[in-house]
């Protein structure tokens, strides 16, 4: 998996300057389209029999880069692919910081297929890993966060996104004690922030998008952290999407090894706009700078990428 992780980056790049023009623009649909066209492009140029897991929705509904839909040259391994050709489309039109383009990848049948619902998700860092339990209750797990990272209570830091179904566990977090940040948009993103040690947050909780799960959860699996989580399908046809993708008993929670099966996952998410450790992208005297993660599960790296790309390169592409 290793070897891909250059061919995914130029992958989130090419599809984050290709989601650019968009910025600001109050154009979800062109903006979507374009960045998933793009993505779809480069990923069928990489050698591998890659298989999207998680996608832009199913055949049904999605044109490109649907659940079960085959890309690359057919070559090399076979790989799951999980991709979020804009993870934030919202603050992308609205021109709001929290955008970026994001792959994730691991050897064949090792991915989650999860269909496109809310989740409750529930992160920790490294230290905290083997101590959660999404069973039991927030106060359990605050106290167990807290003494897995040597603080106080009152000393836990826990990132919640800033949506009114959470305003509950809000009030619940702050009544143990513990401090609550709250993020916008680009959970991906919010849940990997547990496993960096200089962002100094102990825990992420809340309910979100079950495919930006699984994408998270390979960020937190390729840095030593834990995911655990727990779909939320709202209604008969939700539960029965959960059914034909192979998901038998839904209201089971879902363990890390669950959400992805292998330790040799990668990750990549370029910025479209800026978030909690990256840059969206900038230009400077006609040259475009992107800013990039990439993760690499077999060795728990992260690196951060600058490249630089010049104008009439984007627009002949
Ligand atoms: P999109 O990529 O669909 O714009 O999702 C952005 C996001 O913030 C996700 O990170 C998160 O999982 C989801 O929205 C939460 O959904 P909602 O906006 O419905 O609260």
């Amino acid at each position: 998996m290793k070897s891909l992780l250059l061919d995914f980056l130029r992958v989130t790049e090419a599809s984050a300057l290709a989601a650019l023009p968009w910025v600001g623009s109050g154009d979800k649909i062109a903006a979507d389209d374009v960045a998933t066209k793009t993505m779809r492009q480069y990923l069928n140029q990489m050698e591998i029999q890659g298989t999207i897991v998680i996608g832009e929705g199913e055949i049904d509904n999605a044109p490109m880069l649907y659940i079960g839909e085959k890309v690359g040259l057919g070559n090399g391994p076979g790989v799951d692919i999980a991709v979020d050709p804009i993870e934030g489309t919202t603050p992308t039109i609205n021109g709001q910081g929290n955008a970026i383009t994001v792959i994730a990848a691991a050897p064949k049948g090792s991915l989650l297929h999860a269909p496109d619902m809310y989740m409750e998700k529930m992160a920790v860092g490294p230290k905290a890993k083997g101590k959660i339990d999404i069973t039991a209750s927030l106060k359990d797990n605050i106290e167990a966060v807290a003494k897995a990272n040597d603080k106080k209570v009152s000393e836990l830091n826990v990132l919640v996104q800033d949506r009114p179904r959470h305003h509950e566990y809000i009030d619940a977090i702050r009544a143990i004690g513990a401090k609550v940040y709250l993020f916008n948009d680009g959970d991906v993103i919010y849940a990997t922030a547990t496993c960096i040690p200089s962002k100094n947050i102990d825990m992420f909780f809340g309910v979100g998008g079950a495919p930006e799960g699984v994408l998270g959860a390979v960020a937190l699996k390729a840095l030593g952290g834990e995911m655990q989580a727990k779909l939320l399908p709202k209604d008969d046809e939700e539960w029965q999407r959960c059914m034909e993708m192979g998901i038998m008993e839904p209201e089971n929670p879902l363990t890390h090894v669950q959400l992805v099966g292998s330790d040799d996952c990668i990750f990549a998410a370029t910025g479209i706009t800026e978030n909690i450790f990256l840059d969206g992208i900038k230009e400077d005297h006609g040259n475009y700078f992107t800013h990039s993660i990439l993760i690499n599960g077999k060795e728990n790296k992260l690196h951060y990428i600058k490249s630089q790309h010049e104008r009439n390169a984007i627009l002949n592409k």
